[in-house]
């Protein structure tokens, strides 16, 4: 075990620009994120050149405020941890020039973080609830949707994923369709809570499978198909949110437990951001309680990109004591189970 104390995170993988820092006994004490959100929204998704370029403008207030908001210099840090991959490329590399550079000049440890591991790990967070190793994960975000089995600190089994979009992509296409502004996950759930579903029930691919996989680009085309053929009106417009959230959610839960079944485990933590989401979470608990398993949620702000989960993330890494070279690469592709 390396003693480390100061651990200074950086996230910059899409459109968040994340600085947090982390102390082996103090926990979090600095947590900053910048959401890109209002720049990308007139374009209906991310631009990956505008979302480098604004990471470039932020990155550094970003550090003197997390810096000064801990009470330390940059001298005081024992690692400094970046996100290296999966993420978009030229958003990346802003992250690991900055970490790299800062940590060359410092002569203090680095590393490349993995986008997903951070997310895994991010619910260990939370100062009271925490899950024992091993837990199943469901981690479901805007680029990745898949089911692991995390036994330790680097050691992940995936046990399902998806075969085509992800589900917050899913999410986000379909809020685009619903004439929603970008990030539509949130904004599809919101209209969703006006919506009825009584007559209404779109299909559920891949749910009676016995592998663990995942596929939801055909549940999209389906609703957009329905969309375009229905006399729109706003209460319709709910009422489609609604149906296809609880599609989305049906097929989320009925994997999770089937995993847990398949792996004989009792604990199910979900990351990522549509893990914020409200109806998932809510059927997730009343479904695990009837199998006397545990769920495990980060709280709001852990569930979407943020540096704290890679500076925590950083801080166990480090702790084991991996380091890399002074090399700036990153990984737009990153398999999880090549850790
Ligand atoms: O983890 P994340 O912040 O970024 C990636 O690593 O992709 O996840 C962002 C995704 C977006 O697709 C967003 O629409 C979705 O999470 N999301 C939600 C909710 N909050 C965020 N989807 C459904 N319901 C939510 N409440
Ligand atoms: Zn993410």
């Amino acid at each position: 075990m390396q003693n480390i104390n100061y651990v200074m995170g950086i996230e910059t993988s899409c459109d968040e620009t994340g600085i947090a820092i982390y102390h082996a006994r103090e926990g979090l004490v600095s947590d900053f994120i910048y959401s890109q959100a209002p720049l990308h929204s007139p374009y209906g998704g991310v631009v990956p050149e505008l979302a480098a370029r604004d990471h470039s403008t932020r990155i550094m207030p970003l550090i003197q405020q997390a810096l000064m908001h801990a009470k330390i210099t940059l001298k005081a840090l024992d690692g400094i941890v970046y996100c290296a991959g999966p993420g978009l490329n030229g958003a990346l590399l802003v992250g690991a020039t900055v970490g790299r550079t800062l940590g060359w000049s410092l002569a203090c440890p680095t590393l490349g973080i993995h986008h997903l591991e951070a997310h895994l790990l991010s619910v260990m967070l939370d100062q009271v609830q925490k899950p024992t190793f091993p837990f199943v994960a469901l981690l479901v975000s805007g680029g990745h949707t898949l089911l692991a089995r995390v036994s330790d600190v680097g050691d992940y089994e995936i046990l399902g994923e998806t075969l085509d979009d992800a589900v917050g992509e899913a999410f986000d296409k379909t809020a685009k369709l619903l004439g929603l502004s970008y990030p539509g996950g949130p904004a599809l759930a919101k209209l969703a809570l006006q919506g009825s579903t009584d007559t209404l029930s779109f299909p559920r691919p891949l749910y009676n499978t016995t592998h663990l996989n995942f596929s939801f680009s055909g549940l999209k085309t389906h609703v957009s198909r329905y969309w375009a053929t229905i006399q729109q009106t706003n209460q319709r417009r709910a009422n489609v949110a609604k149906a296809f959230e609880e599609a989305v959610v049906d097929i989320l839960v009925e994997k999770s437990v089937r995993a847990l079944k398949m792996t004989g485990l009792n604990q199910l933590v979900i990351a990522g951001g549509v893990s914020a989401n409200q109806l998932l979470q809510a059927t997730l608990y009343k479904k695990l309680e009837a199998v006397h398993s545990t769920l495990y949620c980060p709280k709001p702000r852990f569930c979407t990109d943020n540096g704290a989960m890679i500076a925590y993330t950083g801080f166990l890494r480090l702790q084991q004591g991996k380091t890399d070279n002074l090399d700036i690469t990153v990984k737009p592709r990153w398999p999880l189970d090549s850790l």
